[in-house]
């Protein structure tokens, strides 16, 4: 039987992660770009990394990586590109008027059963897809790396300007501004996935669109309904603040602080989350909420307000973390190297211990 089809518009640092992770999954994939020079780099670097990854035992899926790689191809015009898809999945720089256009566009040429999915990583669904015909077939599926978070429109903007090839960027210039991709590909090993609906997506995208995550061996969570930050970036921004002040209060020093949680509440945080840590760290939720209820209630009460993320506490930060890990692109692409690493053996751990 021929595989079924998915189509990835954008082929960035997430368009070619989610062909791969497709790929991995047996789909044949059709990579979209409006820069011909993006689609080619991007099958390069694609090929690259999987046959790394296939030499260190973690190339995902049954197929080779040749088997892979000859199940995605490149297309720069779009209707084309959608043809036979029953999967859509929007990567392209995360600025409103420039996705909503790109939903608009495939509004039209699309039918009544494609899925239509965006990789945003902050934008509301009721922002990008109120008005579209097809509207019951979209939703947000937001692959979760923890890298960024949500910026605010005017920075994205100028994000697009300087890294999209949306705008007049000579061809010469283009090649430079793009940024350098990870050596390792984030979604390999961190599955997360929001599902985040529109409130008029049909029940059915939700559904076809967990079971599509789960067959590519992704780990897909649904939301409810559409919040700010979705929940990963909520959760991740509610830890910052509280270091923040923390270190801003002179209780701890900024390493000390990031040792609390690598050496401490992250150990059990990659295996359990903080709701089963709670049931498991008394008799149940409810006896925990009995011993602990007041204790909690007491600290909480005492979080400050939303740090301003500047001025001598920022600095303070900076200069901390500078010391430790210089912000010079060699140290850092080092350090995110070994970051890479952790994640591969994490994810590596987690897999045998789940296969016990
Ligand atoms: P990127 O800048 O690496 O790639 C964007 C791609 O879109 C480029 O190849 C560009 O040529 C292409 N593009 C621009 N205009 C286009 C158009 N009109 N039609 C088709 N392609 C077009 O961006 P990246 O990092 O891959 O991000 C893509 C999306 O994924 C964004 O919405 C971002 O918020 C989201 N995301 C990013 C994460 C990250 O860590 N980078 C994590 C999770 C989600």
């Amino acid at each position: 039987m021929e595989p079924s089809q998915v189509t990835i518009i954008g082929s960035g640092l997430i368009g070619r992660s989610w062909a791969m992770v497709f790929a991995a999954g047996g789909f044949k994939v059709k990579l979209y770009d409006i820069a011909q020079q993006q689609l080619t780099s991007a099958l390069e670097n694609i090929r690259k990394q999987m046959k790394e990854l296939e030499e260190s035992g973690f190339l995902k899926g049954t197929l080779s990586a040749e088997q892979q790689l000859a199940l995605i191809s490149i297309c720069t015009d779009l209707k084309a590109a959608v043809e036979g898809a029953t999967f859509i999945q929007e990567c392209t720089p995360e600025n409103l008027e420039l996705k909503k256009k790109i939903f608009g566009q495939l509004d039209l040429i699309v039918g009544n059963t494609v899925i239509l999915s965006s990789s945003t990583s902050c934008l509301l669904p009721s922002k990008l897809f109120t008005g579209l015909k097809h509207v019951k077939q979209c939703i947000v599926s937001h692959p979760d790396m923890g890298n960024g978070g949500c910026r605010r429109q005017a920075a994205l903007e100028d994000t697009v300007k300087t890294r999209s090839v949306e705008f007049d960027i000579p061809e010469k210039v283009k090649a430079k501004v793009v940024k350098p991709l990870a050596q390792v590909n984030p979604p390999y090993f961190v599955p997360l996935v929001e599902i985040v609906p529109h409130p008029e997506t049909d029940p059915s995208t939700i559904e076809s669109t967990y079971a599509l995550m789960k067959k590519i061996g992704q780990s897909p969570v649904k939301l409810n309904r559409e919040t700010e930050g979705f929940v990963l970036n909520r959760l991740q921004y509610a830890v910052i603040s509280e270091a923040w002040r923390l270190v801003g209060e002179g209780v701890i020093s900024p390493t000390d602080l990031d040792l609390v949680m690598s050496d401490g509440l992250g150990m059990r945080y990659a295996f359990i989350g903080p709701l089963e840590t709670m049931h498991l760290n008394a008799e149940g939720i409810s006896n925990y909420c009995e011993r602990y209820r007041e204790g909690m209630r007491l600290v909480l009460n005492t979080f400050g307000p939303v740090p301003e993320f500047s001025g001598e506490i920022e600095q303070k930060i900076n200069q901390a973390m500078s010391e430790k890990i210089p912000v010079v692109p060699k140290v850092l692409d080092a350090r995110r190297k070994r970051r890479d690493e952790y994640l591969t053996g994490l994810a590596k751990l987690k897999k045998q211990m789940k296969s016990d």
